[in-house]
């Protein structure tokens, strides 16, 4: 496994701005308006760059530094929702150059984020507004949607930049390039395949080209469809897991890790879980938890810098770096091991099984009061809580007649619980023996009705009798 490999979307991201595919029209736009920066008298301070996914509009911004010889400072999203960092890069924006740096572009990249459902994040906006008013420098924001109301005053602060969805053809003539350059054979109904699943998204296109490309060979239609086909498949985490470990190629690590919805940060806990199953030879082990530490060193890295480009090198730890590693024992990454949930995960499903033990007891009290079950979450629980903290007799008699079990009790109480059921075992008891003696009485009366029955029966017989002799019938 090369670690060094760069992943082809930033392998061929285009240098210049004249080799961007049909965005001619933003560029001489973006030219125009940094041109204006560079005379001193910009038309705005800040660009809003908006399209479709995998459009280029990233990777244009850094042409853009580029070719013009800014410094990029970059946050995303996750960097300024929080106002504080927002004034930390607004005070770099502020002066015109650093000491030693150049001048500066300032991107906040995919500012979709902010707007969320049911409202936008009013500070982060705000603090936005602040830097584009206080900048020296330029701004750049990118956004698949720059539509939401949310966005309004950041529109009215920006030279609005269009970014075309990109045609099949754009598509394919990107696809044809890095085909070429990587002297691969290719079908030409393969890539018309990639490109068309694309939809105009050239990053996903490319990835497609380059997953299908590491299988070796020669690029046919029958092995992209087949591929990609796999490629969309979602699987369970457990076997995601085990296709992980099972692979013997690089290409089909990383294959196999796309096949699944976890986040990676949780798919990296499922193979940390898993690892000492899978692999046992000690030394394996210690080359497996090698490429899992430096997956995790890299996911600092992108937590800290925003360098999603460094994802690919995590993933491609974390799967094929684990996978490759058994050299020892390579047989055992192929024997069938029961796997677990991670710990985090199965603490996650424990306090689940909480919420919804506390759900039933609510149900089985709502029946009994006829009140809703959330009115009895908010309104009659924490009162019961109370009584089966403090009261144990009051509590065991409520535990009985509302038929609760033993984790229910133990929900309610969390220092009496075990007294409580303690008490309920043994009121049960005596109402059961109780039971028993009522119900002994009864047979006995039972016993004594019959007699009585008997006798009075004998009684009407023997009157009868009396009648019948008296009367002489
Ligand atoms: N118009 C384009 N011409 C050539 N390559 C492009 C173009 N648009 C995108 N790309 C390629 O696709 C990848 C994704 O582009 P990116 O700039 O990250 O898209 P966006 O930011 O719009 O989602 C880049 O690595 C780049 O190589
Ligand atoms: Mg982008």
């Amino acid at each position: 496994m090369s670690v060094s490999k760069v992943p082809w979307v930033i392998k061929y991201r285009p240098k210049k701005l004249s080799e961007f595919v049909n965005q001619g029209e933003a560029v001489e736009k973006i030219k125009t308006w940094i041109k204006g920066w560079l005379a001193g008298k910009p038309e705005k301070k800040a660009a809003l760059f908006y399209g479709p996914p995998g459009s280029g509009k990233t990777s244009i911004v850094e042409a853009l530094c580029r070719e013009y010889g800014f410094q990029l400072v970059e946050m995303n999203a996750s960097d300024y929702r929080r106002e504080q960092d927002i004034e930390r890069v607004a005070k770099l924006a502020s002066v015109q150059r650093g000491l030693f740096a150049g001048r500066r572009i300032i991107l906040l990249d995919e500012i979709d984020g902010l707007a969320l459902a049911g409202g936008a994040d009013a500070g982060a906006i705000e603090a936005i507004l602040e830097l584009i008013e206080t900048t020296k420098n330029p701004v750049i924001m990118t956004a698949n949607n720059p539509w939401d109301l949310a966005f309004r005053p950041l529109r009215d602060h920006s030279v609005m930049i269009e970014f075309k969805r990109l045609s099949k053809g754009d598509v394919l003539e990107v696809l044809r390039r890095i085909c070429v350059a990587e002297k691969l054979s290719c079908d030409e109904k393969a890539l018309d395949f990639i490109a068309e699943k694309s939809e105009g998204d050239l990053r996903s296109a490319i990835n497609d080209l380059e997953a299908v490309a590491e299988g070796g060979g020669k690029i046919t239609e029958e092995i992209a469809k087949q591929l990609l086909r796999a490629r969309d498949r979602v699987l369970d985490p457990f076997e995601v897991v085990r296709k992980i470990f099972w692979s013997k190629y690089v290409w089909q690590a990383k294959l196999n890790a796309t096949q699944t919805d976890l986040d990676p940060d949780t798919l990296m806990e499922w193979i940390n879980e898993n690892l000492p199953r899978q692999i046992t030879d000690p030394e394996d082990l210690w080359r497996a938890y090698e490429a899992l530490a430096r997956a995790d060193v890299y996911r600092g890295r992108i937590v800290r810098s925003g360098s999603w480009d460094l994802l690919a090198y995590a993933i491609e730890l974390m799967t094929a770096g684990v996978a490759l590693s058994p050299k020892n024992d390579p047989k055992a990454k192929f024997r069938w091991v029961k796997y677990q949930f991670p710990d985090r995960i199965r603490l996650m499903s424990q306090t689940k099984e909480v919420r919804a033990l506390r759900d039933s007891i609510a149900g089985i009290i709502g029946e009994h009061i006829h009140a809703s079950r959330a009115k009895v979450l908010k309104d009659v629980l924490p009162y019961i809580k109370i009584i089966f903290e403090n009261n144990v007799e009051e509590a065991a008699k409520i535990a009985i007649s509302l038929n609760l079990t033993d984790p229910m009790i133990k929900y309610l109480s969390q220092n009496k619980g075990d007294e409580i059921i303690a008490r309920v075992r043994e009121l049960r008891k005596a109402i059961r023996a109780e039971a028993k003696r009522a119900g002994s009485k009864r047979e006995d009366a039972q016993k004594n009705n019959k007699k009585s029955e008997e006798v009075k029966k004998q009684q009407t017989k023997s009157g009868l009798d009396s009648f019948v002799k008296k009367t002489k019938l």
